[in-house]
């Protein structure tokens, strides 16, 4: 065993497999078997392996400026061409820019500047956050409490009452809803939820509520029609700020720009980015604020002499020239369609699913989905743990596929977008095959029920 500790990973079962390189949409082990990387790494390799107009930019903006930072006002123009690019493309009023190196981080930087913020407005009350059960906004301290994955919370000792982390419902209807509710009714019953909390504790003590539009590791939840609406209505009530985090779905994942467009997200006053905005060529992740909230940080660094934030590789040039790239890319050859039109081909395969005696829902919106197995079909009753989730993936890494479990067990689909119909066609084809092998392990070890 080498000396890694390794992330995200039961530490008992390491180095499970170790991947050598990768091309195209495929990546290979070290004994030269190929897998499809289904999952686009961490949902993040849109423009897939061995680019090379990418591999070019990163070679070429190492040779012209390796670094330079940006404290103190420094500057260079691959940041500048960047922030521009991605404030013209951001769906909010006069967007600002702050660039970090990965999406907790971005969400870390976004909790300091509301808490900078509303210091500077006079309103240093306003501080708590509101984020939804099975969130993901990552592991940093902050951010990491943000988070409502237990994995991610259980003996961390997260300083939920520090920061001020208010939980409120989840918007997934299948494992949500009670009894015969409708959708119309769920969506009326947490909004209503989340208006109570808000009262509850006090508008004025409440800076923002974030939100993935889909969620990614929580296990893709599309919320049901309206849900945003009614939620944004709420926040406008109260005068709260809406927090976009996008880091899994900014950039085509859901078949537009954002996902905010995608899921009829009006404005939002923040958004985070990471993940898609440099097709994990390079890490770089963006904290974008509404430029009104910009001039109040501007009165404040003033009177303390700086904003005392900052990264050492903050608008890293040679991660800032690769994220250009990679928008420029996105334009050029009509990723967001592509997305769009692949997106439809593959909800549409998986939606087969449903008729599989494993299958108790198969979502997803545009290049992301999930297929999510339980125990009881009729009643949805999920597994009491994540055994069978498990087992198809290691079936489907068997059969050529990376696939990940997520949300105990549901097979989440993320392939880059750059996937053709036969690259679907191929994903399809071998989790029809593992959905039979799963359900016949199930089967065996007496995990079916109904
Ligand atoms: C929605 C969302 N936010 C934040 C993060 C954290 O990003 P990172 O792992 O780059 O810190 C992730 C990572 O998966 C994510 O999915």
């Amino acid at each position: 065993m080498s000396h890694i500790i390794y992330p995200q990973t039961n530490l008992t079962a390491t180095e499970q497999l170790v991947i050598e390189r990768g091309e195209g949409v495929y990546v290979y082990d070290n004994q030269g078997k190929r897998y499809l990387e289904g999952m686009a790494g961490l949902w993040c390799t849109s423009l897939g392996y061995g680019h090379a107009e990418l591999m070019a930019t990163v070679q070429e903006s190492l040779a012209k400026l390796s670094y330079s930072h940006m404290f103190g006002g420094k500057s260079h123009p691959e940041a500048i061409a960047l922030a521009d690019k991605l404030s013209d493309m951001a769906p909010m009023t006069d967007a600002k820019v702050f660039f970090g190196n990965s999406g907790s981080d971005a969400n870390d930087t976004h909790i300091k500047m509301l808490r900078y913020y509303f210091n500077a407005i006079g309103k240093p009350e306003k501080r708590k956050i509101i984020t939804r059960q099975r969130a993901y906004h990552g592991v940093t301290v902050a951010a990491g409490a943000l988070t409502s994955l237990p994995v991610n919370l259980q003996f961390f000792d997260a300083p939920e009452e520090a920061l001020g982390i208010l939980r409120t419902d989840h918007p997934h209807y299948y494992s949500g809803r009670l009894g015969d509710e409708t959708e119309a009714e769920f969506v009326k019953r947490i909004t209503d939820n989340l208006e109570a909390l808000i009262v509850r504790e006090g508008p004025e003590s409440i800076a923002a509520f974030i939100a993935e539009p889909v969620t990614g590791a929580s296990g893709v939840i599309v919320p049901p029609a309206g849900y945003y609406e009614k939620v944004q209505a709420i926040l406008n009530k109260y005068d709260i700020l809406f927090w976009a985090d996008e880091v899994i779905t900014g950039f085509g994942r859901l078949g537009e720009d954002f996902g905010c467009n995608a899921m009829g997200i009006e404005k939002p006053d923040m958004m985070s980015f990471a993940k898609q905005l440099s097709s994990a060529y390079y890490p770089i992740s963006a904290s974008l604020i509404r430029g009104d909230m910009y001039d109040a940080i501007v009165e404040q660094s003033k009177k303390v002499g700086a904003f005392g934030h900052g990264y050492t590789y903050s608008g890293h040039p040679v991660a800032c020239a690769t994220a250009s790239k990679v928008l420029e890319i996105y334009e050029r050859d009509q990723m967001f369609q592509h997305a769009a039109t692949l997106g439809d081909y593959l909800q549409s395969k998986l939606n087969s699913f449903i008729d599989h005696p494993l299958v108790g829902e198969v979502r997803g919106k545009g290049l992301v989905a999930a297929v999510e197995l339980v125990a009881n079909k009729s009643t949805g009753e999920s597994f009491t743990n994540a055994k069978v989730g498990a087992y198809a993936i290691a079936r489907c890494q068997q059969h050529g596929l990376i696939l990940r479990n997520v949300a105990g067990n549901s097979l989440a689909v993320c392939p880059p977008l750059i996937v053709n119909q036969s690259h679907i066609d191929e994903i399809v084809e071998i989790m029809a095959k593992v959905l039979d092998e799963t359900h016949e392990f199930a089967h065996a070890q007496n995990l079916i029920k109904g």
